[in-house]
């Protein structure tokens, strides 16, 4: 067994490969002068463990040519973030699935799918192979713990990263609640916890994807003029798109968070351990 993967994944595809004692296979990527992708892959295996993210239309494009290019092997694909799982729905006629579209795409030529935190389980169904998702709520946990808090309380943004916020309070034991959305008029909003007071406590406000960053900021400003004494932010898939890392920071979250499912410098949770604990057991 071998480990390939596409090039915004390469930390976390060598972490996974040497957690299983594997090695990973060399692949020059490159492009045609017209812009379409092209890439040349080493001596593959009979069995493949094929690491990618879709970040972005690039990376699902050369995923995908990956894949192709290992139409010998018997694959196994780990998704660890993927883009267009939030259209799971038709929310108005005339619009795709993309969820669907991606999982379709992605099925051909593998035998299984793991991902990690993918945004909404039943996206998983869209595979036409099995597919199965890890969370890393618990490692997310285990990451706090280090910071050593005093007595945090951990806050989903909203009712909806409730588990999730539950899973990772459950790490440490301690207290969690949900943000709560107060429309004051046409122009405020309010958002505060729902039960539980923010006031003098460092808060750790946790979601499954941090994209724009505007649910973040603004539950984190609302937070301090509440009374917080410090607000950090963690999750699994730092998107951080148009800015969203340096908005953040700000607006004076101590710190963010994320894991290297996206690989960024704020990546301080790993998924390889559990990626390859689920290829092992499979
Ligand atoms: C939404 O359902 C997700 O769980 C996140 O809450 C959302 O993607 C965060 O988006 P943003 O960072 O743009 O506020």
């Amino acid at each position: 067994m071998k480990v390939i993967c596409t090039e915004k994944s390469q930390v976390l595809a060598t972490r996974v490969a040497k957690a299983l004692k594997i090695t990973v296979v060399d692949v020059k990527y490159s492009r045609f002068p017209d812009g379409e992708h092209y890439l040349l892959a080493g001596e593959t295996d009979d069995e493949m463990v094929i690491v990618g993210s879709v970040v972005d239309n690039d990376s699902l494009v050369q995923l995908m040519l990956l894949i192709d290019a290992c139409d010998r092997a018997t694959n196994r694909l780990v998704l660890p973030y993927m883009a267009y799982a939030r259209q799971d729905k038709r929310f108005k006629p005339g619009e795709p699935i993309s969820s669907r579209v991606v999982a379709r795409a992605l099925s051909q030529g593998v035998s299984e799918v793991i991902t990690v935190n993918i945004h909404e389980k039943e996206v998983l169904k869209s595979f036409s192979v099995p597919a199965r998702n890890l969370s890393l709520a618990g490692d997310i946990g285990s990451y706090i713990r280090t910071l050593h808090l005093d007595n945090p309380l951990i806050l989903a943004p909203d009712e909806g990263a409730m588990v999730f916020a539950a899973q990772v309070a459950s790490a440490g034991g301690w207290e969690c609640d949900h943000l709560e959305k107060t429309r004051l008029s046409g122009v405020e909003v309010k958002m505060a916890p729902r039960q539980l007071s923010a006031e003098s406590r460092s808060v750790v406000i946790v979601d499954d994807i941090i994209s724009t960053g505007g649910t973040i900021a603004t539950a984190a400003g609302m937070l301090y003029q509440q009374g917080a004494k410090d607000v950090f932010a963690a999750c699994v898939h730092g998107v951080f798109t148009g800015g969203a890392y340096v908005r953040l920071m700000a607006t004076g979250i101590r710190d963010v968070i994320c894991s290297d499912t996206i690989e960024r410098s704020c990546s301080r949770v790993s998924a390889a351990d559990q990626i390859a604990q689920a290829l092992v057991k499979h």
